[in-house]
């Protein structure tokens, strides 16, 4: 399916074009365009104190090749160039051939906190291995329904200022769902049993954002050819602050998460567990960036990331919101696993977007030509025609500061009276 000049489209025609490449049918398309997809009555069940629904645009960057593999990636974000970096990075890496990509089975670590056990817990513990681990298979049935189950347990004693403390880690297999309330329900049901063997008192119940046994990694080599020795430089360059100062490191590792939240968003997963894995991960053994770029033999940029990404394809929000499920259905992963390689593909394309971009002309200009149309409706534009008259006065000014989209608009006006 040939989706060049997709963002010059009208929105209608974007979604004709979904639909054609059999991304969407036309009930998704109805939902796409309806304010009102995600009931209230929907909503107010999902949370406490519900007062009305939160919209966010919701976008698509066709033509991501990850594994060979054609995806048109579901995004959600507010930030303007997020989508537009993306969308222009996959289309230089498929250029390139693409990205590789693989990531771990998906197994997320649960963890039952024990404070100050009798004497020998751990020794106890280890007798009692095997009535542990039944019963923590106990309520691990559901998942095991679709392939997984729990895998490991492991014991450790640590010991802290208020007394020593016992960690029992649980690795659950949860397939193709994020897994948070899978493995909780595990840990916590075991607890009763464990606090039986060693005493002490039963604490957290809880499991591990930082999903180290869950990681994905992707993979892209673009060619000198295609992107220009001035860019391979500037990213190198640009890499370099990230791996050598931890305030720009901070920096580099949120512009990767800018394409990997939006995916996350709009496929109904739980950011905020995926930005917690992504920057313990960063942390560990020191702050360092995600991503990794060098070049090859031939000159050509290559650029690595890995990251925990503990992801799902079903459950949760993705069962209840309606949007969820479009998104899911538009990127079409078949697995958790293929959606997190999907994910660590877009977070290296974005990382990669913004390298260049900065280590090139600057983001400023960029980023002003398409927050152009928001300084349209600040300065007081307010239908379509208005909003674009003004933004393409603005473009062709260069100047792309609220005054001058008023100075526009205002002009606009005086000039139609
Ligand atoms: C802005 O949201 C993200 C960037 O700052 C990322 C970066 O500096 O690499 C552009």
């Amino acid at each position: 399916m040939d989706f060049s000049g997709f963002y010059k489209l009208p929105v209608k025609d974007r979604l004709a074009k979904l639909r054609e490449a059999g991304k969407i049918s036309a009930e998704d398309e109805k939902v796409l365009l309806d304010g009102d997809a995600l009931k209230m009555e929907v909503a107010d069940r999902m949370v406490e104190n519900v007062v009305g629904r939160f919209h966010l645009p919701f976008a698509v960057v066709p033509g991501f090749v990850v594994n060979g593999k054609e995806y048109v990636v579901p995004m959600v974000v507010e930030e303007p160039s997020v989508v537009a970096g993306s969308a222009n990075a996959a289309k230089s890496a498929r250029e390139s051939g693409g990205f590789t990509a693989d990531a771990d089975e998906p197994i997320m670590v649960g963890q039952l906190q024990i404070m100050n056990p009798k004497s020998g817990a751990l020794a106890k513990l280890e007798e009692n291995r095997e009535k542990i681990f039944a019963k923590g298979k106990e309520f691990a049935v559901g998942v095991e329904r679709y392939g997984g189950g729990l895998k490991e347990i492991r014991f450790r004693e640590v010991k802290t200022s208020r007394g020593k403390m016992v960690l029992i880690e649980f690795d659950v297999d949860v397939r193709d769902i994020m897994g948070a309330n899978t493995v909780n329900t595990i840990v916590e049901g075991t607890a009763p049993l464990a606090q039986e063997i060693i005493g002490g008192t039963v604490r957290l119940r809880i499991l591990s954002n930082l999903a180290i046994k869950r990681k994905a990694r992707a993979k892209c080599t673009w060619k000198k050819e295609v992107i220009g020795e001035a860019a391979v430089e500037g990213v190198l360059d640009g890499y370099e602050m990230a791996a050598n100062d931890v305030y720009r490191c901070s920096t580099h590792n949120k512009g990767i998460m800018n394409g990997i939240d939006a995916v996350a968003v709009a496929t109904g997963n739980d950011w905020r567990a995926v930005e917690a894995g992504a920057h313990s991960f960063a942390a560990m053994g020191g702050y360092h960036p995600l991503t990794k770029f060098y070049k090859d033999a031939n000159g050509n940029l290559v650029g690595e990331i890995e990251l925990p990404l503990a992801v799902g394809t079903v459950g949760g929000a993705i069962n209840i919101n309606p949007l969820a499920q479009i998104g899911q259905k538009i990127l079409g992963a078949k697995s958790a696993r293929e959606l997190s390689m999907v994910m660590a593909a877009v977070g290296l394309a974005q990382n990669f977007a913004a390298l260049r971009a900065l280590g090139m002309e600057g983001i400023s200009q960029g980023h002003m030509k398409l927050h152009a149309k928001n300084l349209a409706v600040i300065a007081g534009a307010h239908t379509f025609e208005e909003i674009d008259k003004v933004t393409e006065k603005m473009k062709a000014s260069g100047v792309y500061t609220v005054e001058n989209a008023k100075k526009i608009f205002e002009g606009m006006k005086r000039g139609s009276k």
